[in-house]
């Protein structure tokens, strides 16, 4: 029997088995508006009709200023709402789960606007940041998404506190001060007031950074006392990555180099877990889980190599196929 292909139910919402597509930010706004396009639709449905779990829309800004580039989608008006339903409809008709990523890029923003983070030191080449002197617009945008994320047909939610971006610069000392308590403060109360705006029925995943690599920066003991604090705010699941919040960090990169991060989490906070990062081999994928790792498996570069990579790998670990109707003579 299959670990990866085993269903995993979070609140409400049952994943067909463990295999999600990582949010993967697409650069595909026709105009600076933040509306997904076409490109969306064909992008993340054909990762739907390949058999993933979850498929993860990309980083998706909870305010205009909050996007990494002017090409990124946004959740900040109905016009995006609309626009993503269609997308929504189509990940569902074709047996996955939608899940959005809700983004603040913070001072990682590279758009000809200041951007905001707790700091005023720039990210090396970008533009310096305003210091936020308040977070309670952060919190409220991050709800006010969340509620038209919900709205616009995602039935998972994930909060982007990783890479560098917003919230990941409020728990790092690299960009801010004070005790890891009051540092991973506003991270907790997003996660804390998204959950009490979407009730009890709707699984929050929270993507941290693992690591900031680097000397002087966050650990993955510090992810430990984090992962314990969004559990108790409400997360269901950390997906756990690393790095990007700073330009040159060593990263030993190399097959599941995050893995023992997400293990440990799991582990000593006691949380579901999610693991990314160079897992591309269906074996692979599967020890993961079944070792208890992580519960999910997410998956970035290789569904853009392969969208029916769970197919493959369904047939590879001898479990139940589901390839769609109009596929069914090739697996
Ligand atoms: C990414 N990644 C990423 N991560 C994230 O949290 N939000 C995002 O929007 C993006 N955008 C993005 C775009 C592209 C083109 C790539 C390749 C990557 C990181 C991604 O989700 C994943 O964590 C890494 O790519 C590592 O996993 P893989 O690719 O080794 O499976």
């Amino acid at each position: 029997m299959s670990q990866l292909f085993s269903p995993l139910t979070l609140r409400s919402v049952t994943l067909p088995n463990r295999i999600a597509v990582s949010p993967m930010c697409q650069y595909s706004v026709t105009a600076e508006d933040g509306v997904p396009t076409d490109w969306h639709l064909v992008h993340l449905g054909s990762r739907a009709v390949g058999g993933a779990g979850l498929v993860i829309a990309e980083a998706t800004a909870v305010e205009a200023r909050g996007r990494i580039s002017p090409q990124d989608t946004g959740i900040w008006n109905d016009e995006q709402v609309e626009a993503w339903k269609r997308i929504t409809a189509f990940i569902k008709e074709h047996g996955a789960v939608p899940g959005i990523q809700l983004a603040h890029a913070g001072r990682k923003a590279v758009g000809d606007w200041t951007p905001v983070a707790p700091t005023t030191e720039p990210f090396p080449g970008l533009n310096t940041p305003e210091k936020l002197e308040h977070h309670s617009g952060i919190v409220k945008a991050f709800v006010d998404g969340a509620l038209r994320a919900l709205e616009a047909g995602f039935e998972v939610l994930e909060i982007h506190a990783a890479h560098g971006y917003l919230l990941h610069e409020y728990y790092s000392p690299l960009t801010n001060e004070g005790s890891t308590e009051e540092r991973i403060a506003v991270p907790v109360e997003v996660t804390a007031a998204v959950r009490a705006a979407v009730g009890p029925d709707v699984p929050v995943l929270v993507r941290i950074s693992g690591t900031d690599w680097e000397p002087g920066g966050w650990t993955a003991d510090d992810s430990v006392v984090l992962a314990q604090a969004l559990k108790a705010a409400g997360a269901d699941l950390i997906d756990v990555s690393s790095g990007g919040n700073t330009a040159q960090a060593e990263i030993p990169i190399g097959p599941g180099y995050q893995v023992p991060l997400a293990e440990a989490v799991r582990r000593k906070a006691d949380v579901p877990t999610g693991a990314v990062g160079l897992i591309t081999e269906a074996k692979q994928a599967e020890q993961v889980v079944a070792d208890g790792s992580a519960d999910l498996v997410l998956l970035g570069r290789e569904l853009l190599r392969d969208p029916y990579w769970p197919l493959h790998a369904a047939q590879q670990l001898g479990a139940e196929v589901r390839a769609p109707e109009q596929y069914a003579r090739a697996f």
